[in-house]
């Protein structure tokens, strides 16, 4: 009887649970989708496994959770005397436009939007769930930018990401749950994502975005200092504006990395 009330205490530690799913018509139709999903599913299956043979029940416990590194080049290191406050999924678009009518040019990012899911209990216990999430999340739209929680999950929602102009990514982390803070950001380092990275919805696309540091400007609240974008999924453009409209959205998910000054 323990061992039955600490599993599911354990699932609803990391707010994952059997999802309702509003999956899109025809997935069973893209297999690289269905492969994912059920590597999904299937660490699931083992983690509640696993639980039942741990002697004690795994905490929440912050300090547990290490940022991502990427390789061959690692972004700058956190800086000293930051603490980790909040780590999240992002669910969103990259956006680009195409506006000059050159057919050889490159696209021009035009910022991103993205809703932000509270991943900070499976960073801490579940690392290796938190790295494929990204790609499991990007398998699925969002319905609204309000969307409670991140399918195929039960993440819940934790804030908003968005740009106040082109070179101010913000995040929003007040919400009616927590108040973590606001943050305004300029870029500080970016970084290839690895060759390995999810390219985009189904596995087709035209790669990962780059990882980043971004270091927050005057206004920022919450004590929040420093975000790192990690373990990204789709959201790069093609090459060129070949065929492409003036303005358009790809697809991306990620992990965001908050950190304060306490
Ligand atoms: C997600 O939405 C885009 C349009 O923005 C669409 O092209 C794509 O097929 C959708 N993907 C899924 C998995 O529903
Ligand atoms: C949600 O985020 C807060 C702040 O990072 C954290 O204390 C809490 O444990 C998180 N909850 C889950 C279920 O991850
Ligand atoms: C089109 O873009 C390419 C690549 O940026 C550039 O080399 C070329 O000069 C541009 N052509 C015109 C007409 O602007
Ligand atoms: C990006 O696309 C979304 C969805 O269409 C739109 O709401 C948003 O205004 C766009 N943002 C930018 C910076 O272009
Ligand atoms: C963009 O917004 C930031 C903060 O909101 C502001 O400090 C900066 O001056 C703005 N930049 C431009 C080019 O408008
Ligand atoms: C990145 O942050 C470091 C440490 O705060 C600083 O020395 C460096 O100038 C920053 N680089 C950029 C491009 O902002």
């Amino acid at each position: 009887m323990f061992c039955k009330i600490w599993v599911t205490s354990a699932l609803c530690a990391v707010a994952l649970s059997a999802p309702t799913l509003t999956y899109s018509p025809g997935a069973a139709e893209r297999p690289a989708e269905m492969q994912i999903l059920s590597e999904y599913f299937s660490m699931l299956g083992q983690k509640v496994q696993a639980g039942r043979n741990m002697a004690a029940a795994p905490v929440c416990n912050m300090n547990s959770a290490v940022l991502p590194v990427a390789s061959p080049t690692p972004l700058p290191a956190v800086s000293t005397g930051l603490s980790l406050k909040h780590v999240a999924i992002g669910r969103g678009t990259q956006n680009y436009s195409c506006t000059t009518g050159n057919q050889t040019a490159a696209p021009v990012a035009l910022g991103a939007v993205a809703t932000l899911y509270n991943a900070t209990c499976v960073a801490s216990t579940y690392p290796d769930l938190l790295s494929i999430l990204p790609n499991v999340a990007l398998q699925f739209n969002l319905t609204s930018p309000n969307q409670a929680s991140l399918s195929p999950s039960n993440l819940a929602i934790s804030g908003h990401h968005f740009f106040s102009n082109a070179t101010t990514p913000d995040f929003n982390l007040n919400t009616a749950a927590m108040n973590l803070g606001f943050a305004p950001c300029a870029k500080n380092n970016t970084v290839p994502a690895p060759a390995t990275a999810p390219k985009g919805q189904g596995g087709v696309g035209n790669g990962a975005v780059p990882w980043l540091k971004l270091i927050t400007k005057d206004g920022a609240t919450g004590n929040l200092e420093e975000i790192y974008r990690v373990n990204t999924a789709g959201g790069q453009p093609p090459a060129t504006c070949a065929g492409m409209p003036t303005t358009f959205e790809v697809q991306y998910a990620s992990e965001y990395w908050f950190f304060e000054k306490l």
